[in-house]
């Protein structure tokens, strides 16, 4: 038996339950449904915003990822990520900007946050306190609270589908109401499957994680929502199981890393390559794909593809999201380490906030 279907071994190891808090993303995309519907937004209504620029860093910045990528196709007006300490100079008064932090501490969110202020922008804060909330309430601007005691990204389901649900409210989001409910179904679905009492054998999140382990995992998505998703993946591998983990998206990709193979084959003999596969993708990226992983297949240890799962573009992202954030889970139980704690990241923040003293 690995140690994945060892339940008691699972609980010592993953002190601050992780595997608990993806086991219930479906509760979390519920419960962030009631938080939006609850958010007062009288100072955004009935405006029309000159662009809309998302701030946010690492799982926070997510948010802003998936959802440029889930509205770009209809949105008419300019939808910019912001993941550093600069708005840039094109954001200016009329625009709409969103500063998404779970701690609302992180100090390049709260820069690029105060910028919003002083060039007048409509600000809408998202958070479970900290200095954003602080900047929202004193400036009399939106605030969407979160509910504390998580990871940031851990609390993907409440960062991402309560700002998305929020931006539906302000008729931004055009999403119908089956669509939300095909998504959540297919959550709840895939929670069950999943589930840590699901054994290795009839489990492929678990299974997923014994193919990745002692392997670093390199994961193609397809520009847009999957490209969003293979780079939420690696995130995930870096900070849930500690291992490197590398992305890269069809079809730039082809115009560069897959020569990039070419060489140091001693290398690359344990890295595994994750291809993303839409089976609505259109016909010149489904040959890219097949003609890549011909070409390449024999540089890795392994290539697994992964059909994308649901009808919207919604349950999509969440599903194919869903299975990487929790394999991560999985991939750090059998590495042996606590998939919680992100301990470089916190000493980084702590060597940052010697500055401010
Ligand atoms: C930690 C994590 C990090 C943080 C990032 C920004 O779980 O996911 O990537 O999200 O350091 O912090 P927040 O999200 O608090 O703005």
């Amino acid at each position: 038996m690995n140690i994945l279907d060892n339940l008691k071994k699972v609980r010592e190891l993953d002190k601050q339950d992780m595997l608990g808090v993806e086991e219930n993303f479906y509760g979390q995309l519920l419960e962030a449904k009631k938080i939006a519907e609850s958010t007062v937004l009288s100072q955004l209504k009935n405006k029309n915003f000159a662009g809309i620029a998302i701030l946010g860093m690492g799982g926070s910045g997510f948010t802003g990822d998936i959802i440029k990528s889930l509205i770009i196709d209809y949105v008419e007006i300019p939808v910019e990520i912001v993941k550093g300490y600069d708005l840039p100079a094109f954001v200016k008064k009329g625009w709409l900007v969103i500063a998404v932090s779970y701690s609302g501490n992180t100090e390049e969110t709260v820069s690029a946050a105060n910028q919003a202020l002083q060039k007048n922008c409509e600000l809408l804060c998202v958070a479970s306190g900290g200095k954003t909330e602080e900047i929202a309430s004193v400036n009399g601007k939106c605030f969407v609270r979160l509910p504390s005691g998580f990871q940031p990204r851990g609390a993907s389901g409440y960062l991402f589908f309560t700002t998305y649900l929020v931006l539906r409210k302000l008729c931004i989001v055009n999403i119908s109401d089956s669509e939300i409910e095909e998504a959540l179904n297919l959550i709840r679905k895939k929670s069950e499957l999943y589930k840590r009492d699901i054994d290795t054998d009839n489990n492929p999140a678990k299974k997923l994680a014994l193919k990745l382990f002692n392997n670093m995992p390199v994961i193609y998505g397809t520009d847009g929502y999957l490209s969003a998703v293979a780079f939420r993946w690696k995130c995930e591998f870096n900070e849930n199981s500690k291992y490197p983990s590398f992305w890269a998206e069809f079809p730039e990709l082809n115009h560069n890393e897959t020569v990039g193979w070419e060489n140091l084959k001693g290398l690359t003999g344990n890295f595994v390559l994750i291809v993303f596969k839409d089976k609505e993708a259109r016909e010149r990226i489904k040959v890219r794909i097949k003609t890549t992983v011909q070409l390449i297949r024999s540089h890795f240890n392994d290539v697994v593809e992964i059909d994308v799962e649901g009808r919207s573009k919604l349950a999509k992202a969440l599903s194919t999201m869903y299975l990487g954030d929790i394999t991560s889970v999985y991939l750090a139980l059998l590495a042996g380490v606590d998939p919680t704690p992100v301990d470089r990241i916190s000493i980084l923040k702590a060597e940052l906030a010697k500055l401010d003293k």
